[in-house]
């Protein structure tokens, strides 16, 4: 009697034991590092839709390893961030200096990034000698200035930043140099200038607190239509887009949409979105939440052509100097790690490799199970876990993956996300469907090789103990390889 309870019980945990044996297995292949999938850069995800996804450098970068291996291996754009200002070009009338500049030109050359140069006509980082000009020599000198810089830089160069920065927040021009000697007529006077210049570079007006409608915005949307209505050669709008975490404009993808319905491009070229130091986790999630939305506001408009970073990161951004007590703004922490908002914006670029950034619904099956992914009962409780079910085809098994990365399943009307369980970012958290909320424990990562990882917790999606039984549930567990972790979506 007892020895028969005895092989029943062993007969049972038969079973348990090898899952607990796989689930060793797993734990020891997990120690190797994740093999990237192919494609799995902003670059490349960018690429897939059309567009790039650039950075900015400075000379003494080019001598930090750490921060020019992430750009090779990320960015396919390069603004120089200093070398190609009037104050490096030209620091005294008539005699130029170009040999910053073309050392990044060289980097970017070098390793298949274009460059948006950067920038032919501010008020800042302009040398003493220009505001010192009679007011009679200032228009000569900008053009002169204008004429042998993009001269230079000719077929080198995809696009200029012709004009930075022109506009005070509440709409009116910058009373600066320029403005002073040749009233708003220097805005199409450089624009017509650089064009003669280089006829294929596309020719910007970039600046900042412009991303959302406001009173500066308009200004610039009516500036812009001026020009174009006067054949003034303006091919396009930087936004530069230097953000505070939590508050991207709601409206920046409409706000950039009117000006590309101009027939202009758009583009965002200075990302960066800083925080108060020391910063918080709930910073560093409220950011990829930032970024996320910032690329995908991009994606959203068709004349939306990339997006820079300002700098690689946060050890050698501009922020923490220019506004003191801020700082984490990029995508890599101070030793080159990726932070959170990297891989929620490569979420939003449509993740590794898949290229597809449009909305893909059906079942996600479980390839080790040979079953569905699946909501108990069609539950629309919070915090309900998923579990893998025989496939039937039920709204409960129905899974759209969103542009921005999310998995959203629709019952009895209400639709929810597949969501890590309490922010959860250990081997073991539950994965349940939550009401959305655009936060990075929503956002999954669809990989090349099967495996669906969360943004937040770079974890797998991951059928517990690889039981192939109806009624198993989904964890999160460290990424292995194995095919209790390999789903196919659609
Ligand atoms: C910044 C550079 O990153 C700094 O190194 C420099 O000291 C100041 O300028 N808007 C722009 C950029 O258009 O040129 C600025 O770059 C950041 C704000």
């Amino acid at each position: 009697m007892l020895l028969g309870r005895i092989r029943t019980a062993l007969r049972r945990a038969r079973p348990v034991v090898a899952a607990t044996a796989l689930a060793l297995a797993v734990g020891a292949l997990a120690a190797a590092p994740p093999a990237v999938a192919a494609g799995s850069t902003l670059k490349a995800a960018a690429e897939a839709d059309s567009r790039y996804f650039g950075t900015a450098l400075t000379d003494s970068d080019l001598a930090v390893g750490g921060e020019t291996a992430v750009a090779r291996a990320q960015f396919d754009m390069l603004t120089p961030g200093n070398e190609m200002k009037w104050d490096t070009t030209e620091p005294s009338n008539g005699s130029y200096n170009f040999g910053p500049g073309d050392q990044l030109v060289q980097f970017a050359q070098a390793n298949g990034m274009r460059v948006r140069g950067h920038n032919l006509v501010w008020q800042n980082q302009l040398p003493g000698w220009v505001s010192g000009l009679p007011q009679s020599q200032v228009r000569s000198a900008m053009e002169a200035h204008i004429t042998t810089e993009a001269t230079h830089y000719r077929g080198k160069v995809y696009a200029w930043d012709v004009i930075n920065e022109p506009l005070n927040d509440d709409g009116s021009l910058v009373s600066d140099v320029f403005y002073q000697a040749v009233g708003s007529g220097y805005l199409a006077d450089a624009l017509r200038t650089a064009h003669a210049a280089d006829p294929d570079a596309k020719l910007y007006i970039n600046d900042y607190n412009i991303e959302g409608q406001n009173a500066k915005s308009n200004a610039l949307y009516s500036i812009a239509q001026s020009l174009l209505a006067q054949g003034v050669p303006l091919g396009g709008i930087g936004f530069e887009s230097h953000f505070v975490v939590g508050q991207v404009p709601t409206d920046m993808q409409a706000n950039m949409q009117r000006f590309a319905n101009l027939g202009l491009d758009v583009a965002v070229t200075e990302l960066d979105d800083r925080a108060r130091t020391p910063v918080s986790s709930g910073d560093l999630q409220q950011q990829a939440t930032d970024y996320a939305s910032v690329v995908r506001d991009c994606l959203a408009v068709s004349r939306c052509v990339g997006v820079s970073q300002w700098g690689v990161d946060d050890a050698h951004s501009w922020i923490p100097g220019t506004f003191p007590g801020y700082g984490a703004a990029t995508m890599w922490d101070g030793n080159d790690q990726p932070k959170p908002s990297y891989t929620a914006a490569l979420a939003a670029l449509g993740g590794s490799g898949s290229g597809s950034t449009g909305s893909t619904s059906g079942a996600l099956r479980a390839v080790g199970a040979g079953k569905c992914l699946d909501v108990p009962n069609g539950s629309t409780v919070a915090g309900t876990q998923v579990q893998v079910y025989g496939c039937w085809g039920g709204a409960n098994q129905v899974w759209t993956r969103t542009s921005d990365g999310r998995l959203t399943v629709t019952d009895a009307g209400t639709t929810m996300c597949l969501d890590a369980y309490g922010q959860g970012t250990t081997a073991g958290t539950k994965v349940a469907v939550w009401p959305c909320n655009g936060q990075a424990n929503q956002l999954w990562r669809l990989n090349g090789d099967g495996s669906v990882t969360g943004v937040q917790s770079g974890l797998c999606l991951d059928v517990t103990g690889a039981s192939t039984a109806d009624g198993a549930l989904v964890q999160l567990w460290t990424c292995s390889g194995a095919s209790n972790q390999k789903w196919t979506l659609g």
